[in-house]
Formats: structure tokens, C-alpha cells, sequence
């Protein structure tokens, strides 16, 4: 990784020191989706991949698992809130407007010194997090960042349609971002390099109409149920697969690497397929890419921490290897980033 001169001095390079992931218990089968809306299980698996998906109790939102998470990457490294410098929480479901998800959740880990704020990028959310809590962490001013992705999909989701109620789920996970001196070149340890991009034409593709100060909320939007996501799936699925395809070439390509250097890709899990056409035009195998959405849908902005998590589960994430992360969601917004693993 590149190396700035400082006055006087090197800033550090950024590495993951730990994860965290929670799932609410409650399950939502295809099989009781079956009982819903006009689908099968057979039409969910083979169009998506999903089995299932965890869905959070009624009394359960965003921040809540956002702590959980919280609380459990913090205890794999072994160090107390109070030494956070910054929480980032990327969102799309935030417990409520304003207070942002990230003063609630600074306030229930007792993150005394900690700023922070929410980030919508849907479910390239994480990726973006991630990128700025390591640009953070590279400028010399921060030491400890926490990025949680959180999202309570189930709350935003029309259960009456059968084009979207069967595609996301319930989760969160975290990831603590701290300085390092190993990461001296591209082969060095920790964050290598990102290539995100926006692009605000696609915006109608994806979205929730309603509830913000274009649409508030009305007895009409409620009536009109335009407080639920809305997509144009076709255009999603195809604009996905060329961008997660395009920003993972150009980003590897720019370090001198191809999908064949990588250990793993851990993409945003939306559908099966999208990944797998984006992998199979990396030139990458399936024992690169990394696929968990038959248990857990896609959960917006934990699906990134949450197929880490499967990751080294599966032995197939150890220290030095090269993991590129890849995410395409509503805005349209595109999120890549190189890391090379660091524990
Ligand atoms: O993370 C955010 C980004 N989101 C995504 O990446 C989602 C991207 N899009 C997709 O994953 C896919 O487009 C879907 C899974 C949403 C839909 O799959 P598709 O293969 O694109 O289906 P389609 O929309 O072209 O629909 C094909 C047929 C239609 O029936 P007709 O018109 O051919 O008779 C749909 O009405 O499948 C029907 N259909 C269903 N049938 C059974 C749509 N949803 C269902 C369903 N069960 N749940």
C-alpha cells in the first residue's frame, strides 16, 4: 500500500483487526412464504439461491442488532467501547430518522469519546463504510473506527409482493478498522484500494417513495403502500452483474492483479446469480467466491460482514489473503474494496 509522508513522518496504512455478526433467531422459510404469495420454494431457489432469511421480532430495530454485533466484534479484540474514536453505521433502516442509528447505538456500547454518523448506501453501505472509516484510520487521526451495517429489511418490505418480500432479510456485523505499519505495498497487510462510484440515474430502480420530505407520510402513502421498497428487478439484476463485473476489474487491474490473485470474493448478497456472473467474468472459481445467501437473504448492509463471517468459517479467509469485497445497490452506488486480510 502507498505510503504518505506526513510532516515529518509516514501515516499508517489501515488493517481489520476484528468482526462481529448477529442475526435475529426468527427464521421465514420459503415454505412459509409459500403461504404469503402466489411463489414456490423451487421458483425462490433456482431464480435467487435463498432458502431462508432471518427475520427480527417486533420489539427488535436496527440499533439493537447493531450493538449486538457491536458488542461481539469488540470482545474478539478484546478492548472496551470507551476506546472507539469513531462508529460508522450504514443503513438503510435506521431506527428512526434523526437521532442517527450511530448516536443510539455510541450511547448503549458506552462509546464515551466516540463521533459517528449513519451513511445510506444501501447495500453497498458497508463497502462505503469501510472506505471511509480506513481513509480515516490512514490519516493519522483516528485509531480505533467501528463500521456496523445494520438493516431491519423486514420493516420496509411488502409482504404482498411476491418480487421483493422474498429476496431480503434481517442482520447486522461489524468491523473494527485500526492503523498498521505492515501495510507498506500492495503485499502488505490491510486496506490496498477502492473504486466506488455513484450513479443517480438509476435511482427510480430501487427505492422506498415515501417518508422522507419529497412524499411524508400520509393516510394516503400508507393506503397506496409507498412506504415499502419498490424494484425493477430486471434492471438491477442486469445493471449489477456489468458494475460488480467492471469496478472489480478495474480495481485489481490497477494493483497488478486479476480474479485469479484473489483468495475470495465476498460480494453483496442479492442473488445468487448476479454473483456468479460477476465471479465467472473475474476469471475466479466458485471456491473463490463466497455464498451464504441460502441462510439469510439479503440483509442490504450486512451481507458483507456476514459472508466474511462464512468466510473464515469455511477456512477460506486467513491472514495475508487477498479478499476483494464488492457490493451494487439502490442510488445506483457501486462499492469495491481491496484488503488483504489481517488476522
Ligand atoms: O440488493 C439490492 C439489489 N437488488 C438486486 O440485486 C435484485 C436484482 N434482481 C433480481 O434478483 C431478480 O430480478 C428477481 C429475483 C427480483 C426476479 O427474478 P427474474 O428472473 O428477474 O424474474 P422476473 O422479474 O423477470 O420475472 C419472471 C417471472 C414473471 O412472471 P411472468 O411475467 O413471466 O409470467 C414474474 O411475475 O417470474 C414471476 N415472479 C415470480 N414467480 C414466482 C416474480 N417473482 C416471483 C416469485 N415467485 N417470487
Amino acid at each position: 500500500m502507498e505510503r504518505v509522508a506526513a510532516l515529518g513522518g509516514y501515516l499508517p496504512g489501515a488493517k481489520i483487526t476484528a468482526l462481529g455478526c448477529y442475526v435475529p433467531p426468527g427464521v421465514l422459510t420459503n415454505h412459509d412464504l409459500e403461504k404469503m404469495v402466489e411463489t414456490t420454494d423451487q421458483w425462490i431457489l433456482e431464480r435467487t439461491g435463498i432458502a431462508e432469511r432471518h427475520i427480527a421480532p417486533p420489539e427488535m430495530a436496527s440499533s439493537d442488532m447493531a450493538v449486538e454485533a457491536a458488542k461481539i466484534a469488540l470482545a474478539n479484540r478484546g478492548i472496551d467501547a470507551a476506546e472507539l474514536d469513531a462508529i460508522i453505521v450504514c443503513t438503510v433502516t435506521p431506527d428512526m430518522l434523526f437521532p442517527a442509528t450511530a448516536c443510539l447505538v455510541q450511547n448503549r456500547l458506552g462509546a464515551k469519546k466516540a463521533w459517528g454518523f449513519d451513511l445510506v448506501a444501501a447495500c453497498s453501505g458497508f463497502i462505503y463504510g469501510m472506505t471511509t472509516a480506513a481513509h480515516l484510520v490512514k490519516a493519522g487521526t483516528h485509531k480505533k473506527v467501528l463500521v456496523i451495517g445494520a438493516d431491519t429489511m423486514s420493516r420496509i418490505i411488502d409482504y404482498t409482493d411476491r418480487g421483493t418480500c422474498i429476496l431480503f432479510g434481517d442482520g447486522a456485523g461489524a468491523m473494527l478498522v485500526e492503523p498498521t505499519d505492515e501495510a507498506d505495498d500492495a503485499a502488505g497487510i490491510g486496506f490496498i484500494g477502492f473504486n466506488n462510484e455513484i450513479d443517480g440515474s438509476g435511482g427510480d430502480y430501487l427505492k422506498q417513495p415515501a417518508g422522507g420530505s419529497r412524499m411524508p407520510a400520509t393516510a394516503e402513502t400508507v393506503a397506496q403502500r409507498l412506504h415499502y421498497v419498490k424494484q425493477d428487478g430486471q434492471n438491477v439484476f442486469k445493471y449489477a452483474v456489468r458494475k460488480m463485473y467492471e469496478n472489480s476489474r478495474d480495481l485489481l487491474e490497477r494493483y497488478g492483479y486479476t480474479g485469479k490473485d484473489v483468495k475470495v470474493m465476498i460480494a453483496h448478497q442479492a442473488n445468487r446469480r448476479i454473483i456468479t456472473a460477476a465471479s465467472e467474468r473475474l476469471g475466479m472459481t466458485c471456491d473463490q467466491v463466497i455464498i451464504n445467501i441460502d441462510r439469510y437473504g439479503n440483509t442490504t448492509a450486512a451481507t458483507i460482514p456476514l459472508a466474511t463471517r462464512t468466510a473464515i468459517e469455511e477456512g477460506k479467509l486467513k491472514k495475508g489473503d487477498l479478499a476483494i469485497f464488492a457490493a451494487v445497490g439502490a442510488g445506483f452506488t457501486v462499492g469495491v474494496n481491496l484488503w488483504r486480510w489481517a488476522y
